[in-house]
């Protein structure tokens, strides 16, 4: 297997300036210290990027991401942050497609297409989420529906820049509920995403794309996460804003590496 082992820190719209450098800073310091055996990637709010990326860039196994980028490649769109200014400014990664975004950006699958091809001809990597809400995991339609997400938002990309994805399997109903997928459920819809990617494209595509788990995972489900064959990882929300927790959840995916 040569997919890349990742945990990630999806902090959202939280933490102050002095609280944000004290969280990266306790990060940092341990991470120096621990395996390159796991990624580590941080997705601070957008004004510390440029900070946090400075302070982390002697860390070879860590790297930043953005939160979201525009779709377009520059232009008058106040307010925004375009991938290619991300590039400029050398943030490896841009999580897209995040359910928080889908729900309350109205960001469709048509827009998260055009996000997706403009930060991958940008030369970012990025973090592709999806994952069903309740109603539909109650109803089994689960599969479906996140075939559909990645059908009409990711695959309409080439072998090539399939290279620089990241897929993040994100079940709603579990995201900031305290309730996790079993550790069967994350491994049922990973294999099954693997398994898409393969039919695609081909099985070395599927076999090299980290496939992570997002949705109230902690220090105390993370190693049975990560002990499924197809969960390369975490894509961390409440747990990756104690320094503490998210370290305890990279050591989780360490110890497996
Ligand atoms: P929680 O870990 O807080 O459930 O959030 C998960 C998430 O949305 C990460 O992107």
């Amino acid at each position: 297997m040569n997919r890349r082992l990742i945990v990630a820190g999806n902090w959202k719209m939280n933490k102050n300036l002095m609280e944000a450098f004290t969280l990266a800073s306790g990060v940092l310091a341990k991470a120096k210290k621990m395996s390159n055996k796991v990624e580590i990637v941080l997705a601070p709010p957008a004004p510390y990027l440029h900070t946090i990326n400075s302070m982390s860039k002697d860390i070879a196994h860590v790297n930043i991401a953005a939160q979201n980028c525009h779709f377009e490649s520059n232009g008058a769109y106040t307010g925004e942050i375009s991938a290619e200014i991300l590039h400029s400014m050398k943030i490896a990664y841009v999580i897209l497609g995040h359910s928080e975004r889908r729900k309350y950006f109205q960001e469709t699958h048509e827009i998260l297409a055009k996000k997706v091809t403009t930060a991958v001809k940008a030369g970012m990597k990025i973090i592709f989420c999806c994952g069903e809400p309740l109603e539909i995991r109650k109803s089994e339609r689960e599969e479906s529906y996140v075939l559909k997400q990645l059908e009409e938002s990711l695959f309409h990309l080439s072998e090539a820049e399939m290279q620089q994805v990241v897929v993040a399997y994100e079940p709603i109903w579990a995201i900031g509920t305290g309730e996790t997928a079993s550790p069967s459920q994350a491994q049922d819809m990973h294999q099954f995403i693997r398994m898409q990617i393969a039919e695609k494209y081909t099985s070395e595509v599927a076999d090299a794309c980290s496939i992570l788990y997002g949705g109230s995972c902690k220090p105390s489900n993370a190693a049975e996460l990560f002990a499924q064959k197809d969960v390369d990882g975490g894509l961390v929300g409440g747990a990756s804003l104690q320094a503490e927790d998210f370290l305890q959840i990279i050591q989780a995916r360490a110890k497996q590496a």
